[in-house]
Order: C-alpha cells, then sequence, then structure tokens
C-alpha cells in the first residue's frame, strides 16, 4: 500500500500523570458499508499473545469481525485478514511477534487485498510501531489496547483512503460496554472487572500499556454474568490486572468481595478470580470465598521475591513478613486452598542472600504451581535504569535453582492428591491423546482420566491415581452416562417451565379449597363402594352423581388448570429436547 498515515502514537511519559477519571460509553455496532462488501467471503484469523486480558481482547475483535462478516479460519494461510495481538511484559513475547509478523508474507504474496493489522499491548511502547511499519510493508493496521473498539473504523478508513495506518491512543481510559464478542470456549468464559493497573511495580510495563486502574459498573458485569449462566456457562473467570482494587475508584465503598458474592449467587457452577494482589488482599475477600462452594478455592497470590529489600525496590508494598501471614490467613481459613505464584528472578542487583530469601520463601509455603521468570527491563519502568551488577549467567543458574525448590513443593502437592476424588470441569479430549479427557479439578491441577467425549462441558468426579507432578492421571468416579443424566436432571429442573410446574403443583397441594374438595372426592367414592356392597342401588346413585359433580368441580378448579396448563408446557419442552436428540 505503501502511504503511512500516523494518526497518534504514545507517549510512557504521561503514564504517571493521569488523573482523567473514565469515561463510560455504550458501544453501538456499526459495520461501515465498504467494510461489509470487503468481509465477503473473507475470513479471519487472530494470533493473541500473552495473559488473558489479551485472551479477551481477541474475542472481542473476533466479535467485531464476526459482526462486519468475515468468518473464521481454519489456518492462518486460509486468513484474508490477520490480527497480531501482541504482549509486552517480557522480551522474549516480543520477540515471537516479530516471526509472527513474517509469517503473514506468504497471505499478502498470495491476496494482494489481504490486511494485516498488530495490536495489543507492544504497541503502547514507544518507538515500536515506527519501527513495526518501516520494516514490515505489508502490516496495514496498528492500533492500541485503547482502540480496540475502533477496529472496524480503522478497516474502514484504510480500504476508503488506501493507506495505512498507526492509531496508538495512550491513556484515554474509557470504559466500553456492549462489546460484541465470540467466546473462543463453550464452557469456560473471561469476564474482565477491571482495567489497567496503577500499582506501578517498578519492573512492569502493564501500567503503561494498558491504562490506569477502571472498573467497570457492577451492574454490567452482573448481567454479562447473568447471561452466562443462561447460556450453559460451567465457569467464569473475574478478570483483573488486580481483582481487589476492584470499585475503589467508585469511592463508595464497593470492594471486590462484594462483586465476588453477587456473581457467585448467580448460580454459576465454578467462579474463579484473577490476579490478586497480597497488598490489599481483606478479610471480607476470605470469608466470602470460604462461604461459597462454587467459588473455586484456588488463589493466584503473585509474590515476585522473598526478600524485603528486594519488594521494596519492586515497589510491592508488603514485606515477606506479611506476605506469609496472609498466606497462613488463607490456609487457616481454607486448608485446601491452592495457592500458587508469580516469581521474578534476577531483579537488579539482586544478591546471592536476597534469593536465597526467595528460596526460603517457597520452601515454607510450598505453592501448588509457579510461574517463575527471570527479570527482564522494560524500557520506560523505572527498574530499567538500574545499574544491575548480577551477570545472565548468575540469573540463569539462580532460575534453575528456584525451577528446583518450586517443583519440590508441588510434588507434595500433587502426591497428596493421589487416592483423593475430584469434581473435574471437562474441557474434552486431551491435546497429546485423544483418547483421553483432560479438565481441571478446582485446585487448578490438570487431570486426565478415560471416558466418553460427550462428558466435554460437564462436570464429573474423578480419582486420582497416579501423579506426573504438573498434571494427574484419574479414573472416573462414576458410570459417565449417570453423571450425563445427573446433569440433565439438574438443567431441565432449571428450566422456567419446569419451575413454573412446580410452583403450581405446590400451590395446588397447599390450596385449602383444594384440599377440601379431595376429601369430599374421598368421601364420596367411600360412600359408593359402601352402597355397592350393601345393595343400596339408590345411595349408590346419588353418591355417584355427587363424585361426578366434586370431580368436574376440582378439575374445573384454578389452581388444576394451572397445573395441567404448566405439565402441558414441561411436556412440549421435552419434546423439543428429544426432537433435538433424535
Ligand atoms: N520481567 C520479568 N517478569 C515480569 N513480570 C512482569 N514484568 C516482568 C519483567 N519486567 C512477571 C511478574 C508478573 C507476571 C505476569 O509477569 O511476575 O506477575
Ligand atoms: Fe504489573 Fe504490579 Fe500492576 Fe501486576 S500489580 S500488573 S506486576 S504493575
Amino acid at each position: 500500500m505503501g502511504k503511512k498515515f500516523y494518526k497518534s502514537l504514545p507517549d510512557m511519559s504521561k503514564a504517571r500523570n493521569r488523573v482523567d477519571s473514565p469515561r463510560l460509553r455504550r458501544e453501538e455496532i456499526i459495520v461501515p458499508e465498504k467494510v461489509k462488501a470487503f468481509a465477503r467471503g473473507r475470513k479471519y484469523w487472530i494470533s493473541t499473545f500473552g495473559c488473558q486480558a489479551n485472551v479477551r481482547d481477541q474475542e472481542i475483535m473476533a466479535g467485531y469481525l464476526e459482526e462486519a462478516g468475515f468468518l473464521p479460519a481454519e489456518s492462518e494461510d486460509e486468513a484474508n485478514i490477520a490480527i497480531i495481538n501482541t504482549c509486552a511484559v517480557r522480551e522474549n513475547a516480543e520477540e515471537k511477534v516479530y516471526g509472527e509478523i513474517g509469517k503473514f508474507k506468504a497471505n499478502h504474496l498470495k491476496d494482494r487485498s489481504f490486511l494485516l493489522a498488530v495490536c495489543g499491548c507492544m504497541m503502547q511502547e514507544e518507538k515500536v510501531a515506527e519501527d513495526i511499519m518501516s520494516r514490515y510493508p505489508y502490516v496495514n493496521l496498528i492500533f492500541g489496547t485503547h482502540n480496540v473498539s475502533s477496529l472496524l473504523n480503522l478497516i474502514d478508513e484504510h480500504l476508503g483512503r488506501k493507506r495505512d495506518i498507526v492509531e496508538v491512543l495512550s491513556f484515554p481510559g474509557d470504559i466500553v460496554e456492549n462489546l460484541p464478542s465470540t467466546r473462543l470456549d463453550e464452557f469456560k468464559a473471561y469476564v474482565n472487572i477491571t482495567y489497567g493497573c496503577d500499582k506501578f511495580c517498578t519492573y512492569c510495563i502493564v501500567p503503561y500499556t494498558r491504562g490506569r486502574e477502571r472498573s467497570r459498573h457492577k451492574e454490567d458485569i452482573l448481567e454479562e454474568c447473568r447471561k452466562l449462566v443462561e447460556d450453559g456457562y460451567q465457569e467464569i473467570t473475574l478478570l483483573g490486572q488486580n481483582v481487589n482494587s476492584y470499585g475503589k475508584d467508585f469511592g463508595d465503598g464497593t470492594s471486590f468481595a462484594s462483586i465476588l458474592e453477587e456473581v457467585a449467587k448467580l448460580g454459576i457452577k465454578r467462579l474463579r478470580f484473577m490476579t490478586s494482589h497480597p497488598w490489599d488482599f481483606s478479610e471480607e475477600m476470605l470469608d466470602v470465598i470460604a462461604k461459597y462452594p462454587n467459588i473455586m478455592k484456588c488463589i493466584h497470590l503473585p509474590v515476585q521475591s522473598g526478600n524485603n529489600e528486594v519488594l521494596r525496590k519492586m515497589g510491592r508494598r508488603y514485606s515477606r513478613e506479611e506476605y506469609l501471614d496472609l498466606v497462613r490467613k488463607i490456609r487457616t481459613k481454607m486448608p485446601e486452598c491452592a495457592i500458587t505464584t508469580d516469581i521474578i528472578v534476577g531483579f537488579p542487583n539482586e544478591t546471592e542472600e536476597q534469593f536465597l530469601d526467595t528460596l526460603s520463601l517457597c520452601e515454607e509455603v510450598k505453592y501448588d504451581a509457579a510461574f517463575t521468570f527471570i527479570y527482564s527491563p522494560r524500557k520506560g519502568t523505572p527498574a530499567a535504569k538500574m545499574v544491575d551488577d548480577v551477570t545472565d549467567a548468575d540469573k540463569h543458574e539462580r532460575f534453575m535453582r528456584l525451577l528446583k525448590v518450586v517443583e519440590n513443593g508441588v510434588v507434595e502437592h500433587a502426591e497428596k492428591m493421589i487416592g483423593k476424588t475430584y469434581a473435574v470441569l471437562v474441557d474434552g479430549p486431551s491435546k497429546k491423546d485423544p483418547g483421553v479427557l483432560s479438565g481441571y479439578a478446582e485446585n487448578g491441577k490438570l487431570i486426565h482420566f478415560k471416558g466418553p467425549k460427550a462428558l466435554r462441558g460437564h462436570i464429573v468426579d474423578v480419582r486420582v491415581e497416579k501423579s506426573h507432578t504438573f498434571s494427574m492421571i484419574g479414573s472416573l468416579v462414576e458410570d459417565p452416562w449417570i453423571s450425563l443424566a445427573k446433569d440433565l436432571k439438574t438443567s431441565l429442573l432449571e428450566e422456567e417451565c419446569a419451575k413454573r410446574y412446580f410452583a403450581c403443583k405446590k400451590a395446588f397441594e397447599e390450596d385449602e379449597g383444594a384440599q377440601a374438595l379431595r376429601d369430599q372426592i374421598e368421601a364420596a367414592q367411600r360412600e359408593m363402594m359402601r352402597a355397592s356392597k350393601e345393595g343400596d342401588d339408590l345411595g349408590y346413585a346419588k353418591a355417584k352423581k355427587d363424585y361426578a359433580s366434586l370431580k368436574e368441580q376440582y378439575e374445573n378448579h384454578p389452581c388444576f388448570l394451572n397445573l395441567v396448563h404448566s405439565g402441558e408446557e414441561v411436556r412440549q419442552m421435552l419434546e423439543e429436547v428429544m426432537g433435538e436428540l433424535a
């Protein structure tokens, strides 16, 4: 295309001064005519790197593209439009992006109208967009994390004006609702509750790439979750860089504990949340997690380092002692609760002694799982300016030692699982062996077991038999068809017409008039029997007449009519189900 148009570029230095309060915008999706025409018969592909926030952005972008009429491509080479959704959290995530852009050169050569967009966190870094635009002439659009909702307009402008566009907004901090969405999973859903981060840990680029911390309104979150429950989703994960900060920006006492409790009450089978910051993890949160059985007892609690001086330099706002105290509180309240973490080794000038504190903390906590990273300097963050005297070789060597200690904890937890039964939400056939099913237990552990594919999306009991440390092998406790039947029964009982039927049944049983009629009918029947035994023909005829009249009254009783009507609705619903199964 050639012509480049830089509409806006990011300015990281403004990040700390952002003061504007977030604006709420309710999106009205209008597909520009040119985009509609272009989408006809064309397929899209999205490659996503990084965390769940990016996965959720992918679902929203897919929602926009499908609204326009694009169809999902089965593979990259089939795509007529591709979006690369980038991550900036560590350098190695960035390196992968360049390789990914290279992959789409073939699409460009094959199809001159092929459209390539690059977006996400990495685009929020200074100079990255200009660099990509100059190195890859077949990149047509670059946008950032704040203007995902402009996707269709950017495509429109690109098609209309025949120019490649860069639009990376720095920090508008808007909250956009009514976003379209094509979810990647049929049973597990991510729901954003907060965007951005205000913590500014000194090593982290997220506050710069995702903007200021802003909470979605409670009603919007609840509405999204309610819809997911109705649509048969089994698991919701509430997402935020820092879920426990939820609601603080409203200044009206709204807290994460309150939204967690309200979502739990909607009746979703499994509720998860991530990520929690150890600094503002309240007792109230712990109480809610402990109270609701559908809130999974699994807490991701990034520690980053076990040394107080390093924690201070990282700007983490808690000490080793405070962190350990929180772990103790969690375990006292919920002994079975899994605790997982993130750890960074080789923060600038980390000494051997400081690193040993991280090892001893891991030995003490014994995490169920830990994500371990070697510190990666991120341009624009305070830590990137620190002079660092730790060699790469030392960082790698510490990293390997850390892996060993972490693994010891994981092994211990995994072995304790052997012989116990866990409820597993079945994802489907395992990636490695299609003959085996995989799913996650409440504690976040992956379990493989044999069973029919029909169990996908169901929660079944699995007995753990063997540990592979990071995943487990088990076997189904119950006959799989019984599990399915139980699930079917639960779903049927949750249908509105079934609920109406049971309400009518109860009303009819409790109605005094109806009860009196039942007593009278029984009395008339007894009288008929007596008269017939004793040859009292007159008495028999009278009792029979009474019986017929009472029966008629009974069958015209409003409660009876309601019951018959609601029963008919249930019968029709069952017929429809049977029709779909046939
Ligand atoms: N270098 C290494 N790891 C980092 N993380 C965030 N920033 C960096 C960095 N600059 C890790 C933290 C965080 C996780 C998502 O990524 O451990 O919790
Ligand atoms: Fe990054 Fe710290 Fe915010 Fe987490 S809390 S996103 S590590 S700045």
